[in-house]
């Protein structure tokens, strides 16, 4: 049986709009599962949202529809960005599941009975936004010191998990463990907050005439559990019907305990003390680790609705590709530390890491061989064996970069240098053997040079897989190697260690054939990045406009159009004019438009439009519209909707 690894994201409040954090966790995840497919795990790979609470229930009643359809709408916006950025989840865990329901009630009838719950009666300070308590003590000025709001005295009986209990053991686990907490700095705050306050219990429960949307406590009827009680299970629920091979998990544990929960953070409080205590009251093991990465501010300024500044995956997919964007997050900040985003910093790493580094490298070695080879490549002396710098510094490259401790503390940083140690090496092996020279003296060292960088560039190839997979597999099929790197891993023996393969069996006197395909990363010039600030145009450039009422390329080009699908539509309360619309254009979006008097919200649904998706948000008679639909005018004045004259695929973009 091939060895396990189990590795989770925090499930997202369904009621958010994907972004870069949520992709920053979400890639993190991806990146440890791909590379432990890849060395022949078994790997299960959960993510998922977080439906219950007071937020979705409050989001919900505003849009006039029950708790869980507003779910099943707004789930749709994190599986599109997932299935956007390559992410290669196994599950997708939904807190409104009936089987995860079914274990945290399971799991709060064992703590029941085992008597780790007591019902109390308590008054404290609520937060109804972070839907949590705060003693007098906590408050900062009166208000919730997380979030700063107002908060409310309440009084009410609830169920409490005697968390308190576990202060000493929870101590020395973290003690005893070195690597549960990572990074260090972060486990060094938790033992702090431990030695130096006294861990209370937690209130577990919250009365349904507060908050009826959530999971019933199985021993009271009248109450719901506290969401994040809820949520935290999710990461052994989902071992119980969502994990590959359920049934096998069922008998003999074979998925739980996860090796990593990687979580943002803010919420590395809730993961190192609530379930770990509740884990440990329960007598299930204990996940391996618990990773918090820090937090991205952009352009220096913390990221907000309010600012405008929420930084959306999508976009930077669309305008800079996948991999570049996948790349950068984990090339320019040290996972677990804070970083800054710009757009700037993401341009200067693609035209240099990876335009000018990776991209030159490939395309230069094919040239090579396409001139003095006809595009074919031989073996000569096994690689490795080469008394050569280069081969040192590649296999030393390759190794490091493959440490398994390394991978453990999820070092992705490091493990990027090394990858980059056999590029650059890569780099000024070409210009130090001047191949173009060997071609006229020394033919049969040429062989062995071309040979060297092709394994060099098989090597580069196979460990950026995790990180910019498309790219991998794109320098692979040019290198001429047919399986994908996706399959190769699955065919390997599976015993985690990452196989002997700097050399590779090769038949004497038989050649390859590479083959030349697309550049891997064109520079981006001036006019591409330089977006924003076109985008606050001088006043020279208005009045230039004005006169000759002409926009030129890149004006239009700043205007974003997609297809996008009508999953639902009402009419604005009070307005004959108005239906407001949820559109989904790759993600969901409101949009409110005034079609109402030629159209009805229900000839709409399921119809496909055109809407521009880069409009600041407008609010039409108090309702927010997050773009416009496009429609003519008629000759009699009546709005006529475009609408594509073939089906195309929501989110498709129009250019
Ligand atoms: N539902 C809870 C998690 C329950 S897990 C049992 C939750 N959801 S969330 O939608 O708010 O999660 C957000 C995740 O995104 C967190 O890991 C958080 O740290 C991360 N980020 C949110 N903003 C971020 C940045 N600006 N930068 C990096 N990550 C950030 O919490």
């Amino acid at each position: 049986m091939n060895k396990r690894f189990y590795v989770t994201t925090p499930i997202y409040y369904v009621n958010d709009i994907p972004h870069i954090g949520h992709a920053y966790t979400t890639i993190a995840a991806d990146i440890l599962a791909r590379y432990h497919r890849l060395i022949g795990y078994d790997v299960f790979f959960l993510t998922g949202t977080d439906e219950h609470g007071q937020k979705v229930e409050k989001a919900a009643a505003e849009k006039g529809r029950p708790p869980k359809l507003h779910a099943d709408l707004l789930v749709e916006n994190f599986k599109a960005i997932w299935g956007r950025l390559n992410i290669t989840n196994d599950a997708f865990i939904r807190t409104t599941d009936v089987n995860h329901v079914k274990t945290v009630q399971g799991i709060l009838q064992m703590l029941w009975d085992k008597g780790e719950i007591e019902k109390r009666s308590y008054a404290g300070w609520y937060c109804t936004p972070d839907e949590r308590f705060w003693t007098e003590k906590d408050l900062v000025s009166g208000n919730c010191p997380d979030c700063g709001r107002p908060v409310e005295q309440i009084r009410e009986e609830n169920y409490f998990f005697l968390m308190s209990k576990f202060h000493d053991r929870l101590i020395a686990y973290i003690e005893g463990n070195p690597t549960y907490i990572l990074p260090e700095t972060r486990r060094n705050e938790v033992l702090g907050f431990l030695n130096n306050n006294v861990l209370g219990d937690l209130c577990i429960s919250r009365p349904k005439q507060r908050l009826a949307w959530g999971i019933s406590l199985p021993f009271d009827d009248a109450f719901v559990t506290y969401v994040w009680f809820d949520a935290l299970v999710n990461y052994f629920s989902a071992t119980r019907y969502l994990a590959p091979d359920a049934a096998m998990a069922g008998k003999g544990d074979f998925w739980w305990p996860a090796q990593h929960h990687i979580v943002g953070k803010d919420i590395l409080t809730t993961h190192a003390v609530y379930w770990s205590t509740m884990l440990m009251a329960l007598n299930f093991p204990l996940p391996g680790n618990i990773f918090a990465h820090g937090w991205w501010t952009i352009e220096g300024r913390k990221m907000s609705k309010s600012l405008g500044n929420v930084v959306d995956p999508h976009a930077m997919a669309d305008k800079y590709g996948v991999d570049a964007f996948r790349y950068f997050l984990f090339r320019e900040v040290p996972f677990g530390l804070d970083g800054d985003f710009s757009e700037q910093a993401l341009v200067n790493r693609i035209n240099t890491d990876l335009a000018n580094d990776l991209g030159n490298l490939l395309s230069r070695f094919i040239t090579m061989t396409e001139k003095y080879f006809s595009g074919s490549i031989e073996k000569t002396v096994p690689y490795g064996r080469l008394d050569s710098d280069f081969a040192r510094q590649c296999i030393a490259g390759f190794t490091a970069a493959h440490r398994r401790d390394v991978w453990s503390r999820l070092q992705f940083h490091i493990i990027l240098d090394h990858i980059w140690e056999m590029v650059r090496a890569a780099n000024n092996h070409i210009a130090q053997t001047e191949p173009w020279k060997l071609a006229k003296s020394e033919p049969a060292r040429l062989t062995e040079v071309m040979f060297d960088l092709w394994n060099t560039l098989r090597l580069v190839a196979l460990s950026l897989y995790p990180f910019i997979p498309q790219t991998a597999e794109k320098i692979w099929t040019q290198l001429g190697l047919r399986t994908l790197i996706e399959e190769t891993g699955q065919s390997r023996a599976g015993n985690g260690e990452f196989p002997q393969i700097f050399d590779i069996e090769w038949t004497p006197g038989y050649a390859i054939k590479t083959s030349r395909g697309e550049q891997l990363f064109p520079r981006i010039e001036k006019e591409k990045k330089m977006t924003r600030e076109a985008d606050t145009g001088t006043e020279a450039q208005g009045e230039k406009k004005e006169e000759t009422n002409l926009i030129s390329i890149q004006d239009f080009a700043k205007t974003e159009l997609r297809i996008g699908k009508v999953v639902s539509a009402e009419r604005v309360k009070k307005s004959d004019k108005l239906l407001c619309l949820q559109v989904d254009t790759g993600s969901m979006r409101q949009i409110v438009a005034g079609i109402g008097k030629t159209y009805a919200p229900e000839d709409l649904i399921g119809r496909k439009i055109v809407v521009v998706t880069n409009l600041q948000p407008a609010k039409l008679m108090g309702v927010e519209s997050q773009g416009m639909l496009l429609a003519a005018t008629g000759a009699d004045g009546i709005p006529v909707i475009l609408m594509p004259e073939k089906d195309v695929e929501e989110g498709a973009k129009i250019k």
